[in-house]
């Protein structure tokens, strides 16, 4: 058996999707290799709720060998100081244990969780009351403790592995009914364990089996899992928070308006709520959109720093999930919020790595209930620049290109940026990426960063089958 359990159900994942039709047909298959891609998508998911990129945030200094590329540098030897550790063996999370060899399988053709991934499950960073996403989870809290005094059940020790046995496969995607061509299902964004297990890609992936089990409010929070391209607000691993509120009959019957109003109106106000005890008396506004399992389905934005932020995705619970779960006569509301996004403009924190960061100087800024302390940065690196140029094949991806590209670089590459990109005559199509590498701890050497991108190019070589120019 894959995971072990010694505990209640695992979790599900997912994610979302703004503009259904638009999106391209994809059906998960087996690879044929460790990171062979799925097909040549572009970014068929904004991170809507929890993840547009902030670009006053984008680090704008240049210093040490910009702009270098590769063709100058010498070719030093593979150094093994500079690969990313692989992580503790055995983890336990929610009472399920978890090995690396049952997440890790590099010879399962249709496996794409690498180690560096593996080592971020456990880590809890919502579970760490003196860190911001800790500290955020438990404002967030406050606002619900304070408003719906013990209404809403907090979970946020549910397994993100998902496994299939139970009541019909892929519940990650299938209970909150992600359609089966779905891009979100695609192995280039989702980590599969396995053909039928997953990385929760959302928190919406518990939403059926908590109404399974009976809940009516209910917080979820937990890390999530996507494949994405890298800069300083996207990283593989984030952390989101669920909310789910249900009514029965009784509860709308004599407001003068329909189930389905009256949710959303419901909806509405909390949440505004809860904007304003995050960000204070903030101008807001609502766009639609479109999420699967809900409808209708809104984001909430809030005018903050002279742009407009989106701050969440919610909606009201699409029908279906409500009476597949047991709650035929009910109507819900859910909503889901991206926890860095949140906290890298309440911190001001510039660059989503420093929530990993074990640093003291960062760590040591941040204690329990201090809710929009300002980071000070410790001091500022500067970046180094390195261009990679390759002739691709069809199953090139962006997404394993950046994967490619962090397990060998771990948190020093900062971002990954297509520069320039064309089709010879014969058909053939060229593409340069330009890497920035920047310690958000120290300044890095010369030789460091040019082992590094030497590393990378090798790397990039042998798993993603491209031709190096
Ligand atoms: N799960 C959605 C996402 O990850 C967010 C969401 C949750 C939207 C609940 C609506 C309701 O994008």
């Amino acid at each position: 058996m894959l995971i072990r359990r010694s505990g209640s159900c695992c979790a599900r994942a997912l994610r979302l999707s703004t503009h259904h039709h638009a999106i391209p047909m994809a059906v998960p298959s087996p690879l044929s290799s460790h990171l062979k891609p799925f097909s040549s998508f572009c970014h068929p998911f904004p991170r809507g709720h929890g993840f547009k990129p902030f670009p006053q945030f984008l680090s704008s200094s240049c210093s040490a060998s910009p702009f270098s590329s590769l063709s100058s540098v010498p070719s030093p030897k593979p150094d093994k100081r500079f690969k990313t550790p692989v992580a503790a063996a055995l983890l336990e999370i929610g009472g399920v244990k978890i090995a690396r060899d049952d997440v890790v399988r590099e010879s399962d053709p249709t496996n794409n969780v690498p180690d560096n991934i593996f080592s971020k499950i456990g880590l809890q960073l919502h579970r760490k009351d003196n860190h911001p996403i800790g500290i955020l989870k438990n404002a967030i809290y406050d606002y619900f403790d304070t408003n719906y005094p013990s209404k809403f059940v907090k979970f946020d020790d549910l397994c993100p592995i998902v496994s299939v046995q139970q009541i019909c496969s892929l519940q990650n995607f299938d209970e909150v009914l992600v359609p089966a061509d779905h891009v979100s299902r695609s192995y280039n964004d989702t980590y599969y364990v396995n053909a039928d297990t997953v990385l929760r890609c959302h928190t919406s992936a518990h939403q059926a089996e908590l109404l399974r089990e009976g809940h009516s409010h209910f917080l979820v929070t937990g890390d999530v899992y996507r494949r994405d391209s890298i800069d300083s607000t996207h990283y593989p691993v984030f952390h989101q928070m669920e909310g789910v509120r249900v009514f029965s009959p009784d509860e709308w019957k004599d407001s003068g308006t329909d189930a389905t109003s009256y949710a959303a109106m419901d909806l509405k106000i909390c949440l505004e709520g809860l904007a304003r005890h995050l960000f204070g008396a903030v101008e807001m506004r609502w766009v639609d959109t479109y999420f699967p399992f809900t409808d209708p389905s809104f984001e909430l934005e809030i005018y903050f720093q002279e742009n407009w932020m989106e701050v969440l995705g919610c909606g009201v619970t699409e029908q279906d999930i409500l009476t597949r779960n047991g709650r035929k006569d009910s109507v819900a509301w859910a909503f889901g919020l991206g926890l860095e996004r949140l906290a890298m403009v309440l911190f001001d924190i510039p660059d989503i790595r420093l929530f990993w960061s074990t640093d003291q100087r960062f760590t040591s800024q941040f204690s329990e209930g201090k809710l929009g302390v300002k980071f000070k940065p410790f001091s500022k690196f500067p970046p180094c620049y390195k261009d990679i140029s390759f002739w691709i094949s069809d199953s090139f991806t962006e997404n394993n290109l950046c994967e490619v590209v962090r397990g060998v670089a771990g948190d020093l590459v900062e971002e990954v940026k297509l520069m320039d990109k064309f089709t010879n005559k014969k058909g053939m199509t060229s593409q340069c990426y330009r890497i920035a590498y920047r310690s958000m701890e120290r300044s890095l050497t010369d030789e460091e960063i040019n082992q590094l991108q030497w590393n990378v190019r090798e790397a990039v070589q042998s798993k993603l089958h491209v031709t190096l120019r």
